[in-house]
């Protein structure tokens, strides 16, 4: 495989890479990357063939739009280019100050029309084009109606201000509320799900990957390496290593648990027998589960991205990926077991029986 086994991102007509260039890391911050830094990752993975390029209106306060835009405009490529870019996130207050209550404009967040214009003016504004390719809801804010959301990206979509639109951190029943009013209505809905996963977060295959499935979205990952965690270099005795979760850090230190450092052991293991680092690895195992249609990488050096778009070059093996996702399974709960073997041998009197895109 690699950056150019294009494939499209859901059912639409969307043509995308297999490894999305997410640009979190983009811009001024402590795990950040400088411009030069930013921009020797963007030009590596145009020159390895990638199309795909993902921000969002808060990443360094704007600075990773404001260089995306900066780079796409230095190289032409806009037209090459899917662009996406999110929306959602309250950039009017500090996250603290918030919590405390304190100062920001509720109309520069969440999923009302009136911050969604207000947003995507902005963002187009930083990126400095005239539409976006893909326009992520980045989380869904609880109170504002499935039925407005739909109706303003499609409004959106129909004025030719973004090509498509998809949800990020939603319960997947939005998502399925969301793909089934569109459908009803032939309007445009959702072509796409960005939710965390990897071998350390594998909950959203309960619930989020059958609705991917039913509604014919796209499922794009992020922080498929656990932030860093499953590159190997953190370790139990010692998790103060250098990088995005060492020390205090903004991203807590939720990925160092029991559980997970078994998983690592035994992704460390199959890298091994590979002689493939375990960040590739990992990245592999992502791209090669069901529904996954494009992974985000992120990298906050330039190495880093050469090792993950290595990722491509690697095909586990049926044992390999069997071990890496016995080790990783996620506790069977109430939806993922009505779809359990056994259960379904009872209804079939017996039978394995395969459902569509299973
Ligand atoms: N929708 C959402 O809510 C959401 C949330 C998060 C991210 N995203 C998107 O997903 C993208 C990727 O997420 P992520 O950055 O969290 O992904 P990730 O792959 O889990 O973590 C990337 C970080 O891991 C470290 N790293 C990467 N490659 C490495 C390697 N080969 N060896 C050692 N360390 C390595 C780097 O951090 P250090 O060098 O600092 O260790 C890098 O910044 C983001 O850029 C963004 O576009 C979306």
């Amino acid at each position: 495989m690699s950056l150019t086994d294009f494939r499209t991102l859901g059912r639409s007509g969307l043509v995308v890479s297999p490894l999305a260039l997410g640009t979190m890391t983009f811009g001024p911050g402590p795990f950040g990357a400088d411009e030069a830094t930013s921009r020797s990752i963007f030009d590596a993975y145009r020159a390895a063939g990638g199309n795909f390029v993902d921000t969002a209106d808060i990443y360094s306060g704007g600075a990773s739009e404001e260089l995306v835009g900066q780079f796409i405009r230095e190289t032409g490529s806009r037209d090459e280019i899917v662009l996406a870019t999110k929306f959602g996130f309250n950039g009017s207050a500090s996250p603290l100050a918030a919590t405390q209550g304190s100062g920001g404009n509720p109309h520069a967040g969440g999923a009302g029309a009136k911050n969604i214009h207000r947003a995507l003016q902005q963002s187009l504004r930083r990126l400095g084009t005239d539409y976006i390719d893909l326009y992520w809801m980045h989380i869904w804010d609880g109170v504002t109606p499935v039925e407005e959301i739909v109706q303003t990206l499609g409004d959106l979509v129909r004025a030719g201000k973004i090509r498509y639109f998809g949800f990020s951190d939603m319960p997947a029943w939005v998502a399925m509320k969301a793909a089934t009013i569109a459908s009803e209505r032939h309007v445009p809905g959702p072509i796409a799900m960005q939710l965390e996963y990897s071998l350390v977060a594998r909950d959203v295959e309960s619930e989020h990957l059958p609705v991917a499935r039913e509604a014919g979205m796209g499922v794009m990952p992020w922080s498929p390496l656990g932030g860093g965690f499953l590159s190997g270099k953190y370790n139990k005795a010692d998790t103060s290593g250098s990088g995005r979760l060492s020390g205090p850090n903004p991203f807590g230190n939720s990925k160092f648990n029991d559980a997970n450092w078994a998983i690592l052991e035994v992704l460390r293991a199959v890298a091994t027998e590979l002689d493939r680092l375990m960040a590739e690895v990992a990245l592999a195992w992502a791209m090669d589960r069901p529904g996954i249609a494009s992974t985000l990488i992120g990298a906050s050096k330039l190495s880093q991205l050469h090792s993950n778009i290595a990722a491509t070059e690697i095909a586990l093996s049926a044992a390999q990926m069997e071990r890496l996702n016995t080790a990783s399974a996620p506790p069977v709960g109430f939806s993922s077991g009505l779809t359990a073997p056994g259960i379904r041998a009872m209804l079939f009197g017996g039978h394995s029986v395969t459902g569509w895109g299973e």
